[in-house]
């Protein structure tokens, strides 16, 4: 019974920003009354926009894999004694959704169980992707969050929700160290990552922890995709917060591009899936291969 990550919302002011980057990206940019939608693939619901004052990640919802699964999770969360809140009619029509429910992890994190999650009723159509985002079972992408206890936060989604250890990064950082903790709920090689940082610089924090999400991840089928995706960024003028290059584990080739509400977006292709019957995870002391170099 797999999860898979099928939404993440942002809280931000910048809806023409985030336009137009959307349109240089590839993504279908659609609104509602008071939130915005950035589209992948034929689901309704991707990437969320709402609106607040933060410009940092608002909530995120996994699918579960049948209503037994998503019962089953919302039991195992209730035993820990956390607080589960079932979502509104509201919310449901938000987010495109049957069902979900809501609950707030170890590091404050808001983080939803989702079921039945809508198609669009028309097709994904992209001028600038038009073989559109890599998803399906691999869920939407994944997310790296700034924590105070990256132990703790991938203990809690392995004991509660059935995540599984991709592997580990330790590294130094600007005279500091990070710990990175990766997480898989299919065969996605990590849905989460959460990051804690010691020792390193004011500006550098200020630059990837200061809010609750470094980056997202979006994969691209394609080499060529991703750097043609770069090819219009720069054009555009827009930052970028990592050059290209590539990680140790998921081994994706990709690039990080600063986004309107000021973390990071990456886009990427030709990450390897992870098979648990045969996967041991690794401890790695680079955060890449080559690349990936700061700009900020
Ligand atoms: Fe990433």
């Amino acid at each position: 019974m797999n999860l898979k990550l099928s939404y993440i919302a942002i809280e931000t002011n910048k809806f023409e920003q985030w336009k137009e980057f959307s349109r240089v990206i590839g993504y279908q940019f659609e609104t509602s009354e008071d939130a915005a939608f950035l589209r992948m693939d034929e689901k309704e619901r991707r990437i969320l926009l709402v609106k607040g004052d933060s410009e940092d990640y608002a909530f995120c919802g996994l699918e579960a894999s049948s209503e037994d699964h998503f019962w089953t999770l919302v039991d195992e969360l209730k035993s820990e004694g956390i607080e589960v809140s079932q979502g509104a009619p509201e919310g449901t029509k938000l987010r495109a959704v049957e069902k979900y429910v809501s609950f707030i992890d170890p590091a404050g994190l808001t983080v939803e169980i989702c079921l039945g999650s809508q198609n669009s009723d028309s097709e994904f159509a992209s001028p600038s992707l038009p073989a559109g985002f890599v998803t399906g079972e691999l869920g939407m992408g994944h997310i790296a969050f700034a924590v105070p206890n990256n132990r703790e936060s991938e203990e809690f989604y392995i004991r509660v929700l059935g995540a599984r250890i991709s592997d580990h990064i330790n590294t130094g950082m600007a005279g500091g160290t990070v710990e990175l903790s990766f997480i898989h709920f299919n065969p996605r090689h990590h849905t989460f990552a959460f990051a804690s940082a010691e020792g390193i610089p004011p500006e550098v924090v200020k630059a990837n922890f200061s809010k609750r999400i470094n980056h997202f991840m979006c994969e691209l089928p394609h080499l060529s995709d991703v750097l043609r995706a770069q090819a219009r960024l720069k054009e555009a003028n827009y930052p970028m917060a990592l050059t290209l290059g590539e990680h140790p584990n998921d081994r994706d080739i990709s690039f990080y591009v600063v986004t309107p509400s000021g973390f990071a977006l990456e886009l990427g292709a030709g990450a390897i899936h992870i098979d648990d019957d045969t996967w041991v995870p690794e401890r790695y002391d680079v955060m890449s291969l080559w690349g990936h170099e700061f700009q900020l």
